[in-house]
């Protein structure tokens, strides 16, 4: 096998799900390099101040500490599959824990662990694109978030990805018009993508409401 791939390949599985001593710098390498993604998505969400917010997917947890920074009187929960992730976004975000302002949580998006309608805002930022059937993820998202609440995803667009990302088989790639299909699909109403453009690279968030 050519030893190109098997890192492309091995890379795409630690972003898929962090793991280990790689999956530590990963999480410092995404810490680095999510700020101008994460203040996009936050701009999408409009958060409130007592607004109870889902973020799925926290990776190093920077999302979550600047949801935390936005919800004063607030609640804000996460969840990540993955033990590395967890125990990172833990220390980023430990203060805040012991505040009980934040609660995170290892798991999966397919099965939420919480009760419906439990959320204002739900957001997820470079995540969407390793579920090869989003509408059960939709699913549940859509089941936790209140009457009128606000679903926001962001992602890098394909075009922007790492070269032989989309080769692997933990990548699918997706246009934005897809995915707002997906929404749809899915029961939430007033879908509509933005699109954004990084120094580095572009991204596009899907937003709709219930
Ligand atoms: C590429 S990282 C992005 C992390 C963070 N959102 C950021 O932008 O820095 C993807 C994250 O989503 C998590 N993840 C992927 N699929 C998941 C799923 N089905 N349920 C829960 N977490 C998932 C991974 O463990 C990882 O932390």
């Amino acid at each position: 096998m050519d030893p190109a791939s098997t890192d492309v390949n091995a890379l795409a599985r630690q972003l898929y799900k962090p793991e280990g001593v790689a999956g530590e710098e990963v999480g410092k390498m995404l810490a680095q390099r999510n700020a101008d993604q994460n203040a996009f998505t936050f701009s999408c969400l409009q958060i409130e101040p007592a607004d109870h917010v889902l973020e799925i997917g926290f990776g190093p947890g920077e999302g979550i500490a600047e949801a935390v920074r936005l919800t004063p009187q607030g609640y804000v929960a996460g969840i990540d599959h993955s033990d590395a992730m967890l125990k990172m976004a833990q220390e980023r975000n430990h203060r805040a824990i012991m505040e009980e302002h934040v609660e995170l949580t290892l798991g999966d998006a397919a099965a939420l662990p919480y009760e419906d309608e439990s959320f204002d805002k739900i957001f997820s930022v470079n995540v969407f694109h390793f579920w090869p059937e989003p509408l059960r993820e939709l699913a549940e998202c859509r089941r936790v978030l209140k009457t009128s609440g606000l679903i926001v995803f962001f992602l890098t667009h394909p075009s922007s990805w790492l070269p032989g990302m989309a080769g692997t088989d933990v990548f699918i790639a997706r246009e934005p018009e897809e995915i707002e299909k997906l929404f749809a699909r899915a029961g939430f109403r007033n879908v509509e993508s933005r699109t954004a453009m990084f120094e580095d690279r572009k991204g596009f968030a899907v937003l709709g409401t219930k």
